[in-house]
């Protein structure tokens, strides 16, 4: 198929936006699959309660069909025919949240207006009302909810540029609105609640002392992945995404953490100068501070150690970079914990299927 590509500020300019967004709109209207620019990452929309639709997102991006997708919303009042019921935490949540880079997993209305294929079955919804006018305009126009996972083929890292969406899906999407770099640069963080506590299911730039303000237990239940199985394991909510494998890049990526910086060096750069005696191509991934003391194929940062919540935001270009340049064995500097350090710890190590050294 011939993918139309729309370009759009973010500051959406009143009159020729509104005829993009509404051609875009009448898309997915159709059933079609239109990719578009959130806060977090850019998604691949469809119509959330057309069955042939959703199952057009799953084609394209080649997704397991038992991993559910995000429904988004515009207006609060678009829950009421979707979940069950909304407590008076979640609403909390929501009014303090919203629109914005968090995904709260509600229970699912018994007659909801949404094809069975968003949820994979599961008796729960996944909702989020992103936090960027394009996307909310589309919502809005589209007069439905969009389901939306992120717009990459599965596996690679999410697309934070349009011409990510392009080399991984054209030809196979109906459309792609180019609304410029997102802001985020990782997922929303996923969360699910009971009366006493919320759950992490991904973290995100949403972070865990951010939630602590609505109910002070908060736990992270992606940690439990591979802990023992125990029966307090078992009622644990998880995200079913979980399992699969993510973001990763075709080259090898060892991480390496360690207190000692300079001991972080000289293990990163004696790994590389084995790797290019083999013949490998190779890459680091580190910090501004740190860029000039490497010697690699490829160098590049993720920003600087002392601003960590702006590390996410260039992340996944990195690794896309890596690919592109075709390198072989990459090596990264961890990041610190530290707020959305968490995140982007969480999606680094997913990328390297948990390849750490400890220095
Ligand atoms: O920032 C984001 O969340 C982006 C943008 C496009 O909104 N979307 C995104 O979607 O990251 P996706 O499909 O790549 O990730 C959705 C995650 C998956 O890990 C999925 O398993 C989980 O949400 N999920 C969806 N429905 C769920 C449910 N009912 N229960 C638990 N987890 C669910
Ligand atoms: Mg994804």
């Amino acid at each position: 198929m011939e993918t139309i590509y729309w370009k759009l500020n973010k500051e959406i300019k009143e009159k020729e936006a509104a005829s993009v967004i509404q051609e875009a709109a009448s898309e997915i209207k159709k059933g079609n699959i239109i990719a578009f620019p959130t806060e977090t990452v850019y998604g691949l929309g469809a119509d959330a309660t057309s069955t042939e639709a959703v199952s057009n997102i799953f084609q394209a991006k080649g997704r397991p069909s038992d991993n559910p997708l995000i429904v988004h919303i515009s207006n609060k009042k678009q829950l009421r025919d979707l979940v069950a019921s909304v407590s008076d935490k979640a609403e909390q949540i929501m009014d303090r949240f919203w629109p914005g880079p968090l995904t709260v997993i509600f229970p699912l209305k018994k007659d909801a207006k949404l094809s069975n294929k968003v949820t994979a079955g599961l008796d729960t919804v996944a909702i989020r009302m992103p936090d960027h006018p394009i996307a909310l305009k589309l919502i809005e126009e589209a007069n439905c909810p969009i389901a939306a996972p992120s717009a990459n083929r599965s596996g690679k890292p999410s697309p934070t540029e349009a011409k990510h969406v392009k080399e991984d899906l054209d030809g196979r999407i109906n459309g792609l609105i180019d609304g410029g770099a997102t802001g985020v640069g990782i997922e929303s963080t996923v969360i699910q609640m009971n009366e006493d506590h919320i759950y992490i299911l991904r973290p995100g730039s949403i972070t865990k002392s951010q939630l602590q303000d609505i109910t002070p237990s908060v736990e992270f239940s992606y940690e439990k992945e591979n802990s023992e199985k125990s029966p307090i394991h078992e009622q644990i909510p998880r995200s079913p995404g979980i399992k699969y494998k993510h973001y990763a890049p075709n080259g090898s990526l060892t991480i390496v953490k360690g207190e000692n910086k300079q001991k972080v060096k000289q293990t990163i750069q004696s790994a590389i100068d084995e790797a290019t005696e083999r013949g490998e191509k190779t890459g680091i991934l580190t910090f501004i501070e740190s860029e000039r003391d490497y010697d690699a194929d490829l160098v590049l940062t993720y920003g600087s150690r002392s601003r960590i919540d702006e590390t996410a935001h260039d992340l996944y270009a990195a690794l896309r970079m890596f690919d592109k340049n075709k390198v072989t064995t990459i090596f990264a500097e961890a990041c610190s914990e530290e707020g959305m350090g968490l995140a982007v710890m969480n999606r680094l190590m997913k990328a390297s299927g948990n390849q750490v050294v400890q220095v």
